[in-house]
């Protein structure tokens, strides 16, 4: 979840860098760099923490002439936010910057410590420049080294590399992580979305996975796996507020489609081959823990009531989940062996942050999961592992329930190796799905559309009720929250089985059923419930990979090998759903009426 930023030319790089990067930084970052060559010569400034840091830090310095410039907004995904670990970094003579992940950088890195060189950070990015330099010196030009280094490059990325040996030359690459080149004139600017080039680049070019090359003398020489390539500009946006979207209408639909691609952040460096594995905690920490307690709202509760199954299936540790504004005025009774975990996509919440306080003043260990690194929720608790979902802009939650819901399910996993209540055959099992999961949330020109053509019938009704058992309760709770969210319609998530138990007795036709129907786990049961509530006419929209003829709408699921992969696309269908009925009623998607994306009051 970085950004980059790059230039090539005469003018002012330091402001082109830092104006750039302040408008990526809405992204949420810890920390920022850049790099500069002017008159043969490299410059390199980096900070911790906001922008404005490192604005202060080069207030003094003032570039002049021609020269090349890179820089960078860094999201902490291999190794903390240290300057240390901040972009761009530099091998002897060169720098690069780079967003995404090598995924072999431990081979690469390993092979170059050998050969002897001396690593400064702990990011999978440093092993760019050093094996760049690596074959360099071995009498390779300096665009045939950055080649080589980037035919052994593995995973996701978007990297520009300077080097004094070329000072007048950026050398780029791209894969699996956006960036794009803009031209006015000779100059040539570089960024992983529009927004820090708009105003100053007159035409753009978005590069494609498996495209490279180099920018040198106002031109760009670009290549990919059949050599060298000719590519066509376009007239560059004018309008940042909607660049800042990617070309999506708006950031909660930006933010369900960037799903797929944030789940492998999430799971990065922490689930491996046989094993799950967080950098942030230790046995020591779990030792004696023998019930685990919950608090969080909203979106985040219903993360933490999905985890509690797995908790108490996997792990066989008693799990309560409480929402928080509850739990505080209860006078709880806790107990110093209970694991105490909030929840929060802001790691601001009063009533969260309150109740993980009380929790502290009992005695309790305390572990949040947020996505906000350094907000008071991560500041008050023990220990704290980030989502990394990157900055959620929508105010109704998508991809930070998502990365949540990772989360606990990596934790649920990890707690039942250490406690030994799962096989090793069982923890592949979970890491094989888990490897699979960013296939399933990807979302499909033909699923969006067909969920864009029936929600045309979701528009009126007396209400809506999502169903569904075991895991797939929280999560019709959450489909019905996201649907009241943005489209003002009344919507409840019900356990499928307590339909008979007295809202049964609303269905008609005009009462609305979303039935979560997953093949791996009860699935005759609640093919029962939607039976019963079909044979009272209600209107029922069915989501499974099983055909089920009862349905007046039927959304096929794909991934049925296991529950969670059955979760996370069901998840997205539904996100999809409320998403397409608040366009059709003509709602503001984004900030819906009455609500706040930061709710710092009780
Ligand atoms: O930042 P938090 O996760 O602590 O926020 C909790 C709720 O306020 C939040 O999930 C809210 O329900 C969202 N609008 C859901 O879309």
């Amino acid at each position: 979840m970085c950004g980059i930023v790059g230039y090539i030319g005469p003018k002012e790089k330091k402001e082109i860098l830092l104006d750039g990067l302040k408008e990526l930084e809405y992204r949420g970052y810890d920390s920022a760099g850049i790099a500069i060559i002017e008159k043969k010569k490299l410059n390199n400034f980096k900070a911790v923490g906001k922008l404005e840091n490192l604005a202060n830090k080069t207030k003094d310095y003032h570039s002049s002439g021609f020269g090349v410039a890179i820089g960078h907004t860094r999201w902490a995904t291999h190794g903390k936010p240290t300057e240390l670990n901040a972009h761009p970094h530099l091998g002897e003579k060169s720098f690069v910057v780079h967003n995404g992940i090598i995924e072999n950088y431990q081979e690469l890195k390993h092979k170059l410590q050998k050969s002897g060189v001396t690593f400064v950070s702990q990011t999978d990015t440093e092993t760019i420049v050093h094996l760049f330099e690596y074959y360099q010196k071995q009498n390779m030009q300096a665009f045939e080294a950055f080649k080589k280094t980037v035919d052994e490059l593995e995973g996701a990325y978007a990297t520009l590399l300077i080097s004094e040996v070329e000072p007048d030359t950026i050398f780029f690459a791209k894969n699996g992580s956006p960036m794009l080149v803009g031209f006015d004139a000779q100059d040539i600017y570089f960024a992983s979305s529009d927004t820090p080039i708009i105003g100053k680049a007159k035409e753009v070019y978005y590069l494609e996975d498996g495209e490279y090359g180099y920018a040198k003398d106002g031109v760009i020489r670009l290549y990919n796996e059949n050599g060298e390539k000719a590519f066509t500009k376009q007239p560059l946006s004018k309008d940042k507020a909607s660049a800042q979207k990617d070309g999506f209408r708006f950031f909660m639909e930006k933010e369900i489609y960037e799903q797929s691609r944030v789940m492998s952040e999430t799971m990065m460096g922490r689930v491996n081959d046989d094993s799950i594995y967080f950098e942030e905690l230790d046995s020591e920490f779990l030792k004696d823990i023998s019930a685990i307690k919950i608090c969080a709202c909203g979106t985040s509760y219903h993360s933490a009531l999905a985890s509690s199954y797995l908790f108490e299936r996997l792990a066989r540790i008693p799990c309560v989940v409480e929402i928080a504004s509850e739990f505080r005025y209860k006078e709880p009774l806790l107990d110093k062996n209970t694991l105490f975990i909030t929840i929060s996509q802001s790691g601001e919440t009063a009533d969260t942050l309150e109740a993980l306080k009380m929790a502290k003043r009992a005695g309790l260990k305390s572990l949040s999961i947020c996505n906000v690194d350094n907000s008071s929720i991560v500041r008050e608790s023990d220990k704290a592992i980030l989502t990394r979902a990157g900055i959620e802009k929508g105010v109704a939650s998508t991809k930070a329930f998502a990365t949540q819901t990772m989360v606990l399910w990596m934790l649920s996993v990890y707690m039942a190796s250490l406690k030994g209540t799962i096989s090793q055959d069982v923890v592949k099992g979970e890491i094989d799905a888990m490897i699979h999961t960013p296939k399933a949330l990807l979302v499909n020109d033909d699923l969006h559309t067909k969920i864009h053509r029936l929600s045309k019938r979701y528009l009126h009704g007396h209400g809506f009720f999502f169903i569904g058992r075991d895991i797939f309760f929280p999560l019709a709770l959450e489909g019905a929250l996201k649907l009241k969210e943005i489209s003002y319609l009344h919507a409840e998530g019900y356990p499928a089985g307590e339909m008979k138990h007295g809202p049964i007795a609303l269905a008609d036709s005009h009462l609305f059923t979303v039935a979560l129907m997953p093949r791996t786990i009860h699935y005759e049961k609640i093919k029962s419930n939607v039976e019963e509530l079909s044979a009272r006419d209600a209107t029922i929209l069915a989501i499974s990979p099983l055909p089920f003829n009862l349905a007046d709408d039927f959304v096929q699921t794909h991934y049925d090998s296991h529950p969670m992969l059955e979760f996370f696309e069901m998840m997205v269908i539904t996100q999809l759903l409320a998403l397409e009925i608040s366009v059709r009623l003509g709602n503001d998607v984004d900030m819906p009426r009455n609500l706040a994306k930061s709710v710092t009051v009780e």
